[in-house]
This record gives structure tokens, C-alpha cells and sequence, in this order.
């Protein structure tokens, strides 16, 4: 059974009226935190020097920071192109920047950020929770990413839209890594000395694991839920988006 035309169609460009861009209220919150994740976190890595990594970088293991700033260097230009991608303006004005976009975030993210992701995600000093948390993490980018790709070349316009967006929300999983540790450092606070042994230090390290987890499966989560509102409410997820 082919799927309903809504689905196959590509999407109207001018249906609706243009919308300027100072009424989408998350865009320039979306653009500034961005920028503030990039620049305190990148710096490090500009002097391709290893000692200079906040983490620990594994001497045994010659490929680890080649990989580690392979998949920063890649990471920085797709949180770039997010933006531009879910820019309501920029698709519907610049349909074909759009689609060069699309291209690189695509065949340049899964081999200089996905792969490398799961390269590295082994060898994280943070223990094997971590290691777990952010290999499913990587698994499930490269998953949405090619599904997403699959769905835009089978036309599947409103599917391809679903996956990129979940694509994407995995992306900023690691600038919402920043806070979800102190938070959860602050919620856990109270129990030093209590019925935790460790210093603060060691709760941090603690909570590292959890923080691999949450912080992409908990926006992936409400995500799914709105997603499944906009559906219940017949509106297209990019007009939610726009
Ligand atoms: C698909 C999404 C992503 C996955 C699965 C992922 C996975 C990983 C893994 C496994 C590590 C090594 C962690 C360790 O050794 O403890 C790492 C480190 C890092 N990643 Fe990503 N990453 C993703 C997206 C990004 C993006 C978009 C950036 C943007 C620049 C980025 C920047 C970094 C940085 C700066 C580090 C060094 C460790 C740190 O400062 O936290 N990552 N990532």
C-alpha cells in the first residue's frame, strides 16, 4: 500500500504566511546556546595538543585523540547546521541551502562525528555506565540520521522531518550534558556525609554515568511526546517547528 499522499508530498513552500523571524521564540535562545557550549568548549581542542583535553586522553591507545578531535571538529559544524536546518526562514526562502545542508550534516556527520563517537565512546575514563550510555547515545544518532536520510530520498517528507528532529535533539544531548551534572550534583548534594561516602569530586565521577543517559534520553522523550501532539492535533511537525 503506498503511504498517504500528505506524507509523500514535498512540503508547500509559501502555504503559509512567512513568519518573521523574531516570532520564533526559540530560535535566537537555540542560536546563543550553541554558541556559549562551543566556546568554552572547543578552545581546548585548538592547539591539537592532548594534554590541553579537559579528559583524559589514553596514551596506549595512538588513534584516541585523533578521533576525539575529528569527532569535536565535526561536532562543532553540525550544531552550526542544526541551526540553519530547523530555521523555518532559511527552508522555505532557501529550499536548496536547505538540501546542501541536509547533505553535509548527513555524509559529513556520520563518518567525522558518529563513527568516531562510537570509536571513543569505549574508552572513556569515566566507567563502563558512560561507556554504555554513550555508545547507545551514538548508535541511536546514527540510526536517526540514516533513517531520516532514507525517508527524504523515498520522499517520505513528513517521516524525513520525525527522524531528523530526533536526529538533532541527540546533537545538543552533549551541551545539555553541561547542566544536567550540576543539577544533578546539586540535587545530590545533601546526601555527602550522609549516606555517601565520597567527597564532591567523586560524586561528580559518580554522576557522570547517569548524566550519559539523561541528557539525550530525556529530551528524545518529551520530544516523542510532542511529536505525538502534533500529530493528535493534525498539525505537520514542521509547522510546530516553524
Ligand atoms: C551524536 C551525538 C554525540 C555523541 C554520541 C557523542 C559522543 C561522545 C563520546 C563517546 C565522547 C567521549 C567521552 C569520554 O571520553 O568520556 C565525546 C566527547 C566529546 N564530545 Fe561528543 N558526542 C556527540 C555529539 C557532540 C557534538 C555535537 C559536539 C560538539 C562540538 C561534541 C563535543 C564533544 C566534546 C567537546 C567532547 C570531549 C569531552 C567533553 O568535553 O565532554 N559531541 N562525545
Amino acid at each position: 500500500m503506498s503511504p498517504p499522499a500528505s506524507t509523500t508530498e514535498r512540503p508547500a513552500r509559501r502555504a503559509r504566511p512567512s513568519v518573521p523571524w523574531w516570532r520564533r521564540p526559540w530560535i535566537v535562545p537555540l542560536a546563543l546556546s550553541t554558541l556559549v557550549f562551543l566556546t568554552l568548549s572547543v578552545p581546548p581542542y585548538l592547539g591539537l595538543d592532548p594534554d590541553q583535553a579537559p579528559i583524559p586522553v589514553r596514551a596506549d591507545v595512538p588513534w584516541h585523540y585523533p578521533m576525539l578531535w575529528t569527532h569535536i571538529a565535526g561536532g562543532t559544524v553540525l550544531m552550526v547546521l542544526v541551526i540553519g536546518q530547523v530555521w523555518p526562514w532559511l527552508r522555505e526562502r532557501h529550499p536548496s541551502v536547505h538540501r546542501w545542508c541536509g547533505r553535509v550534516y548527513v555524509f559529513g556527520g556520520v563518518p567525522l562525528v558518529g563513527i568516531p563517537a562510537l570509536l571513543i565512546a569505549p574508552l572513556s575514563h569515566t566507567g563502563p555506565s558512560s561507556q554504555v550510555g554513550t555508545t547507545l547515545w551514538a548508535v541511536a544518532w546514527l540510526g536517526f540520521t540514516v533513517t531520516g536520510y532514507v525517508m527524504v530520498r523515498r520522499r517520505r517528507y513528513a517521516e524525513h522531518r520525525e527522524w531528523m528532529l530526533r536526529s538533532f535533539v541527540l546533537i545538543y544531548g552533549i551541551a545539555l550534558q553541561r547542566l544536567v551534572v550540576p543539577l544533578l550534583l546539586l540535587a545530590m548534594l545533601p546526601r555527602i556525609g550522609r549516606d555517601y561516602d565520597g567527597g564532591v569530586s567523586d560524586l561528580v565521577m559518580d554522576l557522570f554515568p547517569a548524566s550519559m543517559f539523561v541528557s539525550w534520553m530525556v529530551p528524545l522523550i518529551v520530544l516523542e511526546w510532542w511529536l505525538g501532539h502534533t500529530r493528535r492535533i493534525g498539525r505537520r511537525p514542521s509547522s510546530a517547528v516553524s
